[in-house]
């Protein structure tokens, strides 16, 4: 099993990626991060969320409260109050480990081999790790993270959420040498549930199945309403899914950078493939590049295409496993 750290900030679709990750890998760590609500409360949704799985044995370590330079932006309309509107759980008897969760990326990454980093919010945690530790982004696997977009964001036209929180973060993991595998909001919107599928998880009949429709049912409806959606987009199981099976995403190499500047596009993931485009207006995509990257050298794979039949296969048999 593939052994990785999951950095994020549950939120609804971050909860999916817990209960993908926890099955499927071997999670040695939940770290935590301000992000969709308050530092608090999503390390409080992150211990909810195992204790319903009954995964207590994972270690859960608290990180920073908000970005390295900006003030934090939460995201109540979509998560409500306590970042996990919606199913009713009872206060979490288990407790965060006391270790500060940066301290816990880089104690881990230094002295484990292969370990593969997963971020489903803003890449602060990742960021000062990187920074206080630089051999964290030589010994880490890589990376994979649901941030940015290779085409238009959702949080503003140019920025992604968990990259327009930490601009300044981003800059530094995606400049850090680690290869970032990155599901964008352009992959992410490929990955829409319905009612319908709620009501498939209802008759599963296991406890985190009975979890997974009542978060899509306060998911869905936030997500239409404030987003006009047709669904709620599992944003932060697409990179979890795309380690436990590869095949599920197709993905091109491309050079990304983070606009840190711009005053319409600060937090927008400048991603250059270029040299994919080239003159053959019909070339493959996922041909392997035959030629030379017209910008700088590629420091990413950008998830272009997702296949949502398989993806909802690996989650549907993913909540029927668990007891
Ligand atoms: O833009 C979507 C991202 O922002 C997801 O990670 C969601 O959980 C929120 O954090
Ligand atoms: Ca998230």
């Amino acid at each position: 099993m593939k052994k990785v750290i999951l950095d994020c900030d549950p939120g609804h679709d971050d909860a999916f990626a817990i209960m993908l990750a926890v099955q499927h890998l071997d999670v040695l760590g939940i770290t935590t991060i301000g992000g969709n609500c308050t530092l608090e409360n999503v390390t409080k949704n992150a211990l909810k969320i195992l204790e319903v799985l009954d995964k207590t044995d994972i270690p859960v370590y608290a990180g920073h409260e908000g970005p390295m330079v900006a003030p934090l932006v939460t995201a109540p309309q979509f998560h409500g109050e306590t970042g996990l509107d919606g199913p009713d759980l009872p206060e979490p008897k288990i407790k965060a480990k006391k270790k500060h969760a940066v301290d816990f990326i880089i104690e881990t990454v230094m002295n484990t081999d292969d370990v593969t980093l997963i971020a489903t919010g803003p890449l602060t945690n990742i960021a000062e790790a990187i920074s206080r530790e630089p051999r964290v982004a030589e010994r880490a696997k890589e990376i994979y993270i649901m941030g940015g977009s290779v085409t238009f964001g959702n949080w503003t036209p140019a920025a992604e959420f968990n990259i327009f929180v930490d601009p300044e973060a981003a800059y530094r993991v995606f400049n850090s040498g680690l290869l970032v595998n990155m599901c964008g909001i352009n992959l992410t919107r490929q990955c829409c549930l319905t009612f319908e599928h709620m009501q498939k998880f209802r008759e599963i009949g296991t406890k985190a199945a009975n979890l997974a429709a009542d978060l899509l049912e306060f998911f869905i409806g936030s997500s239409v309403s404030v987003s006009k959606l047709t669904g709620a987009n599992l944003h932060d199981a697409c990179p979890v899914a795309w380690i436990i099976n590869p095949k599920l995403i197709k993905a091109v190499p491309m050079h990304i950078d983070i606009e840190l500047k711009g005053e319409y596009t600060r937090g927008m993931t400048v991603c250059d493939y270029r040299h994919l485009r080239g003159t053959e207006p019909h070339i493959d995509l996922y041909r392997t590049p035959t030629m030379e990257p017209r910008g700088e050298a590629p420091n990413a794979q950008g998830a272009l295409e997702l296949d949502f039949e398989r993806f909802m296969d690996l989650l549907y048999e993913t909540l029927k496993n668990y007891n």
